[in-house]
């Protein structure tokens, strides 16, 4: 299996480790102190460490989690929440000022990463870090970071179903669906249709398909896909529908069988994909393994490298030198 994918057992293992071990009782910097319940959480990244966020905020229902990708915090995020500020390589420019604002600001900031000038300029000023192990790109690196997030989160909040969501990476690695929904999609704009409170799978495969794959992709999240991207199913594309399905509650487990259902009434070019676990970490763990392998079976058969991410890097040596904006 390629790309590190068998590893994500013993990576997640590893990771949850690191992130437990963290003692935030010991750290603090200027009046800012580790050791408090925040509020709020606040997870800055881009890309393939940006999407942390994204599942740890569907996975943790009742915690009030919000996702952020940009440079500045928003004025609003006051001192008693906390920053979780994720960056693999530790050299992402946004994710760097977020932190520092932060900081600024007196609002606590834990880095997860595997080091650069993220870690360097945290530890600097005696903010915790946790450095993660390494993978072959940012976006193989999900097991990582993702459970060192939660090992992180674990010292502020309860995390659910942590053993299932690893124990259920061995299942994946059997599935033969990969190669199935690489070939359905091949030559095609795949259109991805997922409930909300299970939408990072959907945006973790769009951000594989793009970067593995070099292949653009839409996401259409249910409900509000229901008001308008439903409607572009009218027109015979050059698309192939993909429908996320999993257990959220029961209106949007309804709506989604009532999107397959309209979806297939207008085109035969649709494949299902059920998520498997009880808890939504579990299913969104499941999912994004699952159809980041499909992103790799579909480079191959586009006879391209997925690791390689060349505009990414130019855009990242454009603004490289640039301060931080405000
Ligand atoms: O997967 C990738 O290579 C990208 O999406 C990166 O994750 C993104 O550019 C951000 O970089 P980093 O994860 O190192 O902060």
């Amino acid at each position: 299996m390629p790309y590190g994918y068998e590893d994500w057992p013993r990576l997640s293992l590893e990771s949850l480790r690191l992130g437990r071990g963290l003692n935030v009782r010991s750290f603090k910097v200027g009046s800012i102190s580790y050791d408090f319940n925040p509020t709020g959480i606040m997870i800055t990244g881009m890309g393939g460490s940006g999407i942390v966020g994204d599942v740890v905020r569907d996975s943790l229902q009742g915690v009030n989690v919000i996702v952020h990708k940009d440079f500045n915090i928003p004025p609003w995020v006051s001192r008693d929440s906390l920053v979780v500020a994720v960056s693999y390589s530790g050299e992402t420019l946004e994710t760097i000022c977020g932190a520092l604002e932060a900081l600024r600001r007196g609002i606590p900031v834990i880095g997860v990463t595997t080091g650069g000038r993220l870690a360097h300029e945290l530890e600097a000023k005696g903010a915790p870090v946790v450095k993660v192990p390494r993978s072959i790109a940012p976006r193989f690196g999900l097991p990582n970071l993702l459970y060192a997030v939660l090992g992180v989160l674990s010292h502020y909040v309860t995390i659910p179903d942590v053993n299932e969501s690893i124990e259920i990476q061995g299942e994946v690695l059997k599935s033969q669906l990969p190669i199935k929904l690489a070939n359905f999609i091949k030559g095609y704009v795949p259109m991805i249709f997922a409930p909300i409170g299970l939408q990072a799978v959907a945006y973790r495969f769009k951000n594989d398909l793009n970067e593995n794959a070099k292949t653009p992709a839409v996401v259409a999240i249910v409900p509000e896909a229901d008001h308008n991207d439903i409607v572009a199913i009218m027109l015979k594309h050059p698309v192939r529908y993909i429908i996320i399905k999993g257990r959220t509650d029961d209106i949007h487990d309804y709506l989604m069988n009532a999107v397959e259902e309209v979806v297939r009434n207008y085109s035969s070019d649709v494949e299902v994909v059920e998520l498997k676990g009880s808890s939504r970490l579990t299913q969104e763990v499941y999912g994004s393994m699952l159809l980041g392998l499909v992103s790799l079976k579909l480079a191959e058969l586009y006879g391209i490298d997925p690791v390689r991410t060349d505009p990414i890097n130019t855009l990242k040596d454009r603004i490289r030198n640039l301060s931080c904006p405000g």
